[in-house]
């Protein structure tokens, strides 16, 4: 049941506000992130975590590349993230010591689930973050941490992806409790974080009506690009594949900084890029140097659509459009900036006439490798 809406990817981005409140749910606890499944684990081997490697496809990678930031961050853990196809190959190097964390909207993605397997195999420990109750690779895994975003029937991942990234948050909140490396201060701004976040979700669900607008003029486009530095490079990602995915139109996204190295060629008049502008109060640096990325693609003639935190004004001279979000910290940024590039995606794919939810050639879980 679409509930009223015109696509179930339009019904699940719009349900995010509810769907991270039941991600956190029950993980808080005087003032810090208490996640029972962990618990079970026992605290001496979670401290004896030296490395975690998390292992996931599409949405779910990103998803672990945004909180890669955030769990070392919190709990001082060298974290990488595989793609779970590449992860076996690679002979990985494990010990009792790692910890690998999948995430997996379906828990039956079979690349990830060998790639679980694998890592049983070899001894470590591993941590399933997953959406749908008793799965293969949930139950497969020492402990399940569960996404409770409720059923998503839309191919394209939306809501699973910012209940991941929660999910993944407070995984590295309670490693940073019980490792003792995080402070009460900084655990108890987190959980305001999560707290204020409902709400926030809510005013970044309302950007549907502005960012349908600029989907229909840009019916037409043929490429889009995405910029983001820090957490806002993974959501660049996660921008294009989602119009890959429903609009099929080439888009890519890049690493802010990356663009000099190469991918400033592709501008030219008219090229729509996305930048995804951190705040210039919690990240002054890396909002000043995404302002002049802003600058130099807009030189060479890119059309700068920025989606900003309220009352930023740096950008001003430079965008063509500008989208605001909520006030929010750096980690928290993400999950508010990939909705407008939800929809996006979905208007797009609207105004192109396709299947929004069931586009060609995809399935909503790949069970073969
Ligand atoms: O069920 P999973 O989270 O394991 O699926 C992983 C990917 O196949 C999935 O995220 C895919 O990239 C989505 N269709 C993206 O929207």
């Amino acid at each position: 049941d679409k509930g009223g809406w015109s696509s179930f990817m339009a019904k699940e981005i719009n349900e995010q506000p509810e769907s991270v409140e039941n991600t956190v749910r029950g993980r808080i606890s005087g003032g810090g992130v208490v996640i029972p499944e962990l618990a079970e684990l026992g605290d001496e081997r979670l401290r004896s975590i030296d490395r975690i490697i998390i292992i996931a496809c599409g949405t779910a990678s990103y998803a672990g590349q945004v909180a890669a930031y955030a769990i070392e961050q919190w709990a001082r853990i060298p974290v990488e993230v595989q793609l779970s196809h590449e992860f076996r190959y690679r002979d990985p190097v494990l010990s009792d010591r790692t910890m690998v964390i999948s995430v997996s909207q379906s828990g039956e993605t079979m690349d990830t689930l060998m790639a679980v397997k694998y890592a049983i195999e070899r001894g470590v420990t591993t941590v399933s973050v997953c959406n749908t109750q008793s799965a293969t690779i949930p139950r497969e895994s020492d402990a399940a941490v569960y996404t409770h975003a409720g059923p998503e029937v839309a191919v394209a991942s939306t809501k699973a992806f910012t209940a991941q990234i929660t999910a993944l948050y407070l995984v590295g909140l309670h490693l940073g409790r019980v490792r003792g490396t995080i402070s009460a201060e900084e655990s108890a701004q987190a959980v305001a974080q999560f707290e204020e976040l409902p709400a926030k979700l809510r005013e970044a669900v309302d950007t549907h009506e502005q960012v349908a607008q600029l989907a229909h003029w840009m019916a037409d486009t043929r490429s889009v690009l995405f910029l983001g530095r820090h957490v806002g490079f993974p959501i660049a990602l996660e921008g294009a594949l989602k119009l890959k995915e429903i609009a099929y139109i080439h888009a890519e996204g890049f690493a802010a900084g990356e663009l000099k190295h190469g991918p400033i060629a592709l501008i030219d008049h008219g090229q729509p890029v996305f930048v995804l502008v951190p705040s210039p109060r919690t990240a002054p640096l890396m909002h000043s140097k995404v302002v002049s990325n802003i600058q130099e693609i807009r030189a060479r003639g890119a059309r700068v659509i920025a989606i900003v935190e309220k009352g930023d004004t740096a950008v001003l001279p430079y965008a063509d459009d500008v989208i605001r979000l909520p006030l929010a910290d750096a980690l928290f940024e993400p999950l508010l900036q990939v909705i407008p590039l939800q929809w996006f995606a979905l208007e797009l794919s609207t105004v192109k006439g396709l299947d929004v939810d069931q586009p060609r050639n995809l399935a909503k879980s790949v069970t073969v490798e």
